[in-house]
């Protein structure tokens, strides 16, 4: 690609940024916040850092988003993080009109770009980022599902004392307390999780995964985490820059897909060139359906509090 701007820079957009810069998924790399100075000079300590680690993409920051323009891929991090105690939803109304605003610019210095959002709450931001953009699905997605799998995979993998490699898993929902880890895509090596480890002990990884989010803000007590969820949302910008034909869980629009219309809900994705290439529509066990169905349900719930954002 030849260029991707990362829109907020802070602990997730700023780590992101070095990321796609390390992996050089673009020729130019911005930063955009509103804080000035902020993302000029994280951007560039990020530049020097080009010779030891041995990359060309230039990394340079701004608070205009004229830096931006003609930008290929976007990732959105723009907005307040959560404090212990606050729940995503808390965030609700500060995030939406932050993601609107950066949203209408985005449309506005590069219409044809695409979109990876990642500001909380993530479904409801994805929408919001849908419409006030007014880009088509394809090129609005969501990030949740990539960093939710990553949690499960990684405990997964702690209490079976085995390579995170070999955990293949899939969370869907929404990125919330309501998520759905799906035990029934859940294989280490092929080999279906239910056969390695009780249920009782498989619960403790869900509820553990549910939460993970949480357990992060009550260590850092200043902001919640952003190594893994800046990797997930680079792992998606990758699968697009180099079209990979990736399948990750992100929050894609539904329109009749899982039984949904009109919200963004996490579901699994084919990513490539151009963004959303496909939803995969898989089998699910009618407790898992029902799983996702409250999770939908909870995704609509907090777009409705949005009215006369
Ligand atoms: P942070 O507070 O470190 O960074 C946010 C940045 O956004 C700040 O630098 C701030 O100045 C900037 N900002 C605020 N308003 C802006 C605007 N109008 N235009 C441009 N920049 C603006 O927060 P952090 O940790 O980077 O998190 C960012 C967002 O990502 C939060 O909403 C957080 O909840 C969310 N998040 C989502 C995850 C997911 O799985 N989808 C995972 C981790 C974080
Ligand atoms: C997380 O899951 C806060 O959504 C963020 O870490």
């Amino acid at each position: 690609m030849r260029k991707i701007t990362v829109v907020g820079a802070g602990n997730v957009g700023a780590t992101a940024a070095q990321r796609v810069a390390e992996r050089e998924l673009a020729r130019e790399v911005v930063m955009i916040d509103i804080a000035d100075g902020i993302p000029q000079g994280k951007a560039l300590d990020q530049w020097e850092s080009a010779p030891i680690e041995g990359f060309d993409s230039r990394v340079t920051g701004s608070t205009s988003y004229d830096a931006a323009e003609g930008s290929d891929l976007f990732i959105v991090t723009a907005g307040i993080a959560r404090k212990p105690g606050m729940s995503r939803d808390d965030l609700l109304k500060t995030n939406a009109d932050i993601v609107a605003k950066v949203s209408r610019e985005i449309a506005r210095v590069a219409p044809d770009s695409i979109i990876i959002m990642v500001s909380n709450p993530l479904d409801v931001m994805s929408w919001v980022a849908m419409k006030a953009s007014g880009f088509p699905r394809e090129r609005v997605i969501g990030m949740a599902g990539v960093l939710d799998t990553a949690r499960y995979r990684s405990f997964i993998a702690l209490e079976l004392d085995c390579s995170v490699e070999d955990i293949q898993a899939l969370v869907l929902g929404g990125h919330g307390d309501t998520m759905v880890p799906l035990v029934s895509y859940t294989t280490v090596s092929g080999i279906p999780l239910t056969q390695l480890l009780d249920r009782e002990r498989i619960d403790a990884l869900i509820e553990r995964t549910r939460k993970g989010g949480a357990e992060i803000v009550g260590y850092l007590k200043t902001g919640s985490a952003y190594y893994a969820p800046s990797a997930a949302a680079v792992q998606m910008a990758e699968a697009i820059a180099r079209d990979k034909n990736r399948i990750l869980p992100s929050a894609a629009y539904l329109t009749g897909e899982y039984g949904q219309d009109d919200i963004f809900l996490g579901v699994p994705c084919k990513l490539g060139e151009g963004g959303l290439k496909e939803i995969l529509e898989v089998e699910l066990t009618d407790d898992e359906r029902e799983e996702l169905n409250r999770s939908a349900q909870s995704v609509r719930e907090t777009i409705a509090k949005l009215e006369g954002v």
